[in-house]
């Protein structure tokens, strides 16, 4: 538990910040573009084959100059070498936090040489498999070519492979199809099950710890309809898994060359880059999983070389940071102008909120700022026709990262140039917003009566100064998915030294899971005299009235 640094609040540069803040409160973002026409060179970045636009955060170059020196106060660059070292800098589980290792290219010793040649090892493995079943070389217990993959694990184990199967789908034909089954009630297994054909289905237990309820009730009942279509001796030939824990491996019954290892030094939410990737790897070959990879190594090595001035990751924390503590915006709205990026907004939910959802500080004492901001979204223009409205005049105010590739992930860019144009119409939109005069003058044009446009007007003005980032990128293939999510990796580790927090850890999930384990009886069978809290005995009880 050595790790310390110096947290945010407690630099000299925290209150010029502060300060700062309140000057450009004052200040709508349609100013800050009037005074500078220039905004859009000082405040935009292209590097590692992405474009950040800055240019609509409500800052300018004397708070951006802050920042830069906040992240030099709390130590990040010190923080970046020692997780490269493999220091143990999650310290609450005493573990190091090595995911870049697992996106080194050979010789890249990153981790160490061991680590180096064991991931090595295992990358080769596990995509040796994945083009076995992807080309139907490696077959069914039927010898049949496998066309349904289903994968069962859940956060970390389901939500990285998931997302990224669908983002990469344009990378998938002629592989089997992808599912991704997760929920504890079973209804989605249910589901993919009801048209799967067991002679041709493999399913991938993912699971880190092969411990976790959701994933392990999933596979034995998966394991339970394998085994009553075609018996228990075919079993080991539809069953892979990824795990550290070998012993519940064994007990399953998972194929001893269908096992891929993980490493206490992978972090659930870390990990679609390790054999939790396979069921990706299988959809989108191995070649292009190995470009995915290199994405994600080509941001490691800006993020792990740049200057703060030009470092995407660093600069896309650090106006996370102005946001949340500086501009109070406590939460981030992720719209991907591209439907093939439908779940990245789920993915980034665990990402930020189970790694920087803390409370507390490296040495134990709370934070004295706010923490992670609460993540949500959709797909951009869905999202326009649903919720835009409150960001546009809603009094709860959320700060916004559009993802905007340029080139449509379906072969349709008259389609995407519409999306484009959403994007750049909504970030307009948000950051000048219209105001009264605007307003006016429209409906002066319409000839309304005087007494209904005024009455109008109030309703139609729009504040505008919402803030937003806009991520923009040539296309969403496999290198350039690896940079998008290093990119938030490395943002995320950036806020989590800012705020002097572990973001590796997630104490708080633990609870909530040992608690169900101790109800799961109390809720099979209520009158079993199993212990359960007052308030959820007088629960069970109308439970077992409605379920008979
Ligand atoms: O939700 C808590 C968590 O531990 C995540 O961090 C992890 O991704 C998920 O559960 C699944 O864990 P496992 O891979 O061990 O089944």
């Amino acid at each position: 538990m050595a790790m310390s640094n110096t947290p945010g609040p407690t630099t000299g540069v925290w209150a010029e910040l502060t300060a700062h803040a309140t000057r450009l409160a004052a200040v709508p973002v349609r100013e800050l573009f009037e005074r500078d026409p220039k905004r859009f060179e000082r405040f935009s970045r292209e590097q590692a084959g992405l474009l950040l636009d800055f240019s609509r955060q409500r800052w300018d170059e004397i708070v951006l100059a802050k920042l830069l020196q906040l992240a030099d106060a709390v130590g990040l660059r010190a923080r970046i070498d020692a997780m490269w070292r493999g220091e143990h800098i999650n310290t609450t589980e005493d573990r190091a936090v090595l995911h870049v290792a697992l996106r080194q290219p050979p010789g890249a010793a990153i981790g160490g040489a061991d680590i180096e040649k064991t991931v090595m090892t295992e990358r080769t493995r596990m995509l040796s498999f994945a083009q076995g079943v992807r080309s139907g070389t490696i077959r069914s217990s039927t010898q049949a070519p496998f066309r349904l993959v289903v994968n069962i694990g859940i956060g970390g184990s389901d939500l990285g492979p998931a997302m990224a199967v669908q983002a990469l789908r344009a990378y998938t034909s002629g592989a089997p199809r992808c599912e991704f089954v997760s929920n504890i009630d079973g209804c989605h297994l249910a589901e993919v099950l009801e048209s799967a054909d067991p002679q041709t289905t493999l399913f991938i237990v993912s699971s880190k710890t092969f411990t976790t309820l959701e994933t392990r009730t999933n596979a034995n009942s998966a394991r339970a309809w394998l085994s009553a279509k075609l018996g228990e001796k075919a079993v080991p030939l539809h069953f892979a898994a990824v795990s550290v824990n070998t012993p519940a491996m064994d007990k399953f019954g998972v194929h001893p060359q269908y096992r891929f290892q993980m490493w206490d030094w992978v972090g659930g939410r870390y990990s679609v880059w390790s054999s939790i990737g396979v069921s990706l790897a299988i959809a989108i070959g191995a070649q292009n999983f190995v470009d995915f990879l290199g994405g994600g190594h080509e941001m490691d090595e800006h993020f792990r070389t740049t200057p703060w001035q030009e470092n995407l990751p660093a600069l896309l924390g650090l106006a996370a940071v102005w946001n949340i503590n500086f501009m109070n915006l406590p939460t981030l709205a992720v719209l991907p102008y591209d439907d093939s990026l439908r779940r990245f907004s789920a993915y980034l939910q665990q990402l930020e909120m189970e790694s920087n959802g803390k409370s507390v500080m490296l040495d134990g004492k709370p934070v004295q700022c706010q923490t992670s901001a609460v993540i949500w979204g959709e797909p951009g223009n869905n999202a326009q026709h649903s919720f835009f409205q409150l960001l546009h005049q809603g009094s709860a105010r959320a700060a916004l990262d559009f993802l905007l590739p340029v080139r449509s992930s379906c072969g349709n860019q008259a389609q995407q140039n519409l999306a484009i144009a959403s994007c750049f119409a909504q970030a307009e939109a948000l950051a000048n917003g219209q105001f009264a005069e605007v307003v006016r003058a429209d409906l002066e044009r319409q000839n309304l009566p005087p007494a209904q446009l005024e009455a109008l007007i109030p309703h139609k003005v729009d504040p505008g100064s919402r803030p937003s980032t806009i991520v923009m990128f040539r296309q969403t293939d496999p290198a350039t998915l690896g940079r998008l999510i290093a990119l938030y990796e490395h943002a995320v580790l950036t806020q989590s030294v800012v705020w002097g927090i572990d973001a590796f850890d997630q104490w708080g999930v633990e609870l909530g899971k040992k608690l169900c384990e101790q109800l799961a009886p109390a809720v099979e069978d209520p009158d079993g005299g199993h212990p359960a809290p007052a308030a959820v005995m007088k629960l069970l009880a109308t439970v077992e009235k409605w379920r008979r």
